[in-house]
């Protein structure tokens, strides 16, 4: 579904901030990516997205999403297939939605982007959508404005835009750090729903060993732009050859001689 081959990116005439990065994933995979502030955690998923900061630039290697390759595409061919084909949830979702506009106003113009459908249409589709990301009263939801919500419901909605078309890849950059410990289970269940129920293929950036281990076939470590430690949760967590990979462990604490990650 994913296939990424030697990735390295640049920052003008910086040293290259990702270098030599390569993961393949199949569908419904999620891949976890720790590491560091700093690291290039963002930087990978801004590449897969086409969205990079400006100055920021693939210099070599490849991005292969369901049998084609991403980079030279158009601006035009960009827009077709972000929503659409691969979303993305950011940190705090708050980011994305307009504090000062209703959520439903903002819920039916995204829909309208991607797809042709009447305003009635698009905003039943999105209350469908809120409900299933466990906003029990979607009619509400959608009349109210983003203050009015909790980090977490806020945080929902971003989810419910971000999966309104399926994607077969969602892109997640720390989507829960903002959040309670509650919380935080909530949107890693509604994550882990996805997969299953639609095949999604994750990744996600997290600061938490926790979540990596609960949820993901593969977990990736960077630090300095490289991966240095990757494989499933038995190799990283019980097995980690990387000495940082093993001082991220220690920092995690012990109850009764076991480590809870
Ligand atoms: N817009 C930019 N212009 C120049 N350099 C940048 C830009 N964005 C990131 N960098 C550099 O790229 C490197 C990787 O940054 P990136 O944001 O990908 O790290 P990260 O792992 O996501 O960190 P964090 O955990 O703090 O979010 C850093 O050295 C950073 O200084
Ligand atoms: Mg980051």
């Amino acid at each position: 579904m994913l296939e990424i081959q030697h990735l390295t990116v640049k920052y003008g005439y910086h040293p290259p901030s990702v270098k030599d990065f390569s993961l393949s994933m199949k569908p419904g995979e999620i891949v976890s990516i720790v590491g560091e502030s700093g690291s290039g955690k963002t930087t990978v998923i801004r590449s897969l997205l086409g969205a990079l900061p400006k100055g920021g630039q693939v210099v070599e290697g490849d991005i292969c999403f369901e049998g084609e390759s991403l980079l030279g595409k158009s601006d035009e061919e960009w827009r077709q297939l972000r929503g659409k084909r691969m979303s993305m949830i950011f940190q705090d979702s708050g980011v994305m939605i307009n504090p000062i506009r209703k959520i439903g106003g903002q819920f039916v113009e995204y829909i309208r982007t991607h797809e042709d459908i009447s305003k009635k249409d698009a905003w039943q589709k999105g209350v469908i959508m809120l409900e299933k990301m466990c906003l029990s009263n979607g009619e509400n939801i959608m009349n109210s404005y983003p203050f009015q919500l909790s980090g977490g419901m806020r945080q929902r909605v971003g989810i419910a835009m971000a999966m309104v078309f399926q994607p077969k890849l969602l892109l997640a950059d720390e989507p829960t750090s903002a959040l309670d410990v509650t919380t935080q289970a909530q949107i890693v269940r509604q994550m882990m729903e996805l997969k299953e129920v639609h095949n999604t293929g994750i990744i996600i950036v997290t600061h938490n060993l926790g979540v990596a281990s609960y949820m993901s076939d593969q977990i990736l470590v960077m630090q300095s732009g490289r991966i240095v430690e990757m494989g499933n949760q038995e190799d990283v967590l019980y097995n980690p050859s990387h000495t940082y990979t093993k001082t991220l462990l220690e920092s995690v604490p012990k109850m009764e001689g076991k480590r809870y990650v």
